[in-house]
């Protein structure tokens, strides 16, 4: 079993049956805690049964379902949870522990860290993107409409335990959804990582990805540690997710979710243009990111009529300065650069781009 920590979390990787995780539940820090666990419907219909008959401390958990879905990361839900936490009288020392994909271990820390000023949390995510991005960085929120992580808190989960064995019932389309998130981790932080993920497809043996996964948490580990809070390099992180993140709104407010990792996939694309057309990186350099990433992600529908509908999205973008998008770009493969102004005309050239189904 390895283990990795940071700030004031332990990461664990590897069968949870094997983990710890039951003796940790019942050690003095736990053993008199209530346990509520949050989930999904989807997870729970597949998963609760082995969870909660997997761990004798979880007897008498509380368990609370969520409808799933990114339409659902929402405060309307959240006020739900606490009206149950405190239908169940949860207290400052009993915990939280969030079974589930983004959505979970996002609204279930952020449920957490507000309800009487902070429960301690654990985080099991069961999507590949969970497990290489959102579980780990103590980032925790909900959306507010179409605009993405608008109301949210910094909090790190006590523990998070990475078990590759819930990727089996993971859909094809989740499975290269959280794929883009380690994509982009070779992007910002490592060649030799992004070279090494064309070779591989989430979709086979899924399970047997774990060294992977541990490769994205070593990475987003190492700038979340160095910078908690996003003051600076962490901005890097966002790399894709400027675009992504208005794609994403854009089509939630249209009732045609699109998968996260999907928005962030074409979000980078449009980002490597930027980084292109402001000279920063070369034409073999964009070349290689645009035709591997288009070779992975179907289009998502949308057209050059929503281009208007977009770009105002951006604007409430959290990375923003002075009402200025702030964008971070490219300098090489394995590079970025935080805190770049792109011009308007750039920008609508970059949407441009993505739409185009012919490049
Ligand atoms: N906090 C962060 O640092 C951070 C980083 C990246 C993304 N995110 C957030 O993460 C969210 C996306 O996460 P996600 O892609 O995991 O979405 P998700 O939680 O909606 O999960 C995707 C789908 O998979 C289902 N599912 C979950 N586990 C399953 C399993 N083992 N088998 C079968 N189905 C399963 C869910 O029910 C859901 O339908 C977004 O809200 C995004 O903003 C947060």
């Amino acid at each position: 079993m390895d283990t990795l920590t940071y700030n004031q979390s332990e990461i664990r990787f590897g069968n949870l049956k094997d983990s710890g995780f039951n003796a940790l539940l019942s050690s003095p820090r736990y053993a008199q805690s209530k346990k509520v666990i949050i989930t999904d419907e989807n997870v729970f219909d597949l998963w609760m049964e082995d969870f909660i008959t997997s761990f004798e401390a979880l007897s008498e958990a509380e368990i609370i379902q969520l409808p799933p879905g990114e339409e659902n990361k929402v405060l309307d839900i959240c006020n739900h949870v606490w009206s149950a936490l405190s239908e169940y009288e949860i207290g400052r020392n009993d915990l939280i522990i969030n079974l589930g994909g983004g959505v979970i271990t996002d609204m279930g820390g952020f449920i957490a860290a507000t309800f009487k000023r902070g429960l301690s949390f654990i985080n099991i995510p069961t999507t590949l993107l969970s497990q290489v991005d959102a579980s780990v960085g103590g980032k925790t929120g909900v959306d507010l409409g179409p605009y993405k992580n608008q109301v949210g808190v910094f909090a790190d989960p006590d523990y998070v335990f990475i078990d590759s064995r819930y990727l089996a019932t993971l859909p094809n389309v989740e499975l290269d959804s959280g794929f883009a998130e380690m994509l982009k981790h070779g992007l910002i932080a490592d060649a030799d990582y992004w070279n090494a993920l064309k070779s591989v497809d989430p979709k086979v043996i899924p399970a047997g990805l774990l060294e992977t996964i541990h490769q994205s948490v070593l990475i987003k580990r190492k700038i979340v540690t160095e910078d908690h809070l996003e003051q600076g390099q962490r901005k890097n992180l966002n790399f894709g997710h400027t675009i992504g993140h208005a794609l994403e709104g854009f089509c939630l407010s249209k009732n045609k979710p699109v998968p996260h990792g999907f928005a962030v996939a074409w979000g980078m694309i449009a980002e490597s243009f930027i980084s292109r057309e402001m000279e920063l990186i070369d034409a073999r350099l964009f070349d290689d990111i645009n035709t591997t990433i288009r070779s992975r992600y179907t289009h998502i529908d949308i057209s050059n009529s929503d281009i208007d509908q977009i770009k105002p999205l951006l604007l409430n973008d959290k990375k923003n300065v002075n009402g200025s998008i702030s964008f971070t770009l490219l300098t090489d493969i394995g590079q970025a650069v935080y805190n770049q102004h792109v011009n308007d005309e750039l920008i609508d050239a970059a949407i441009r781009f993505i739409l185009n189904r012919e490049v």
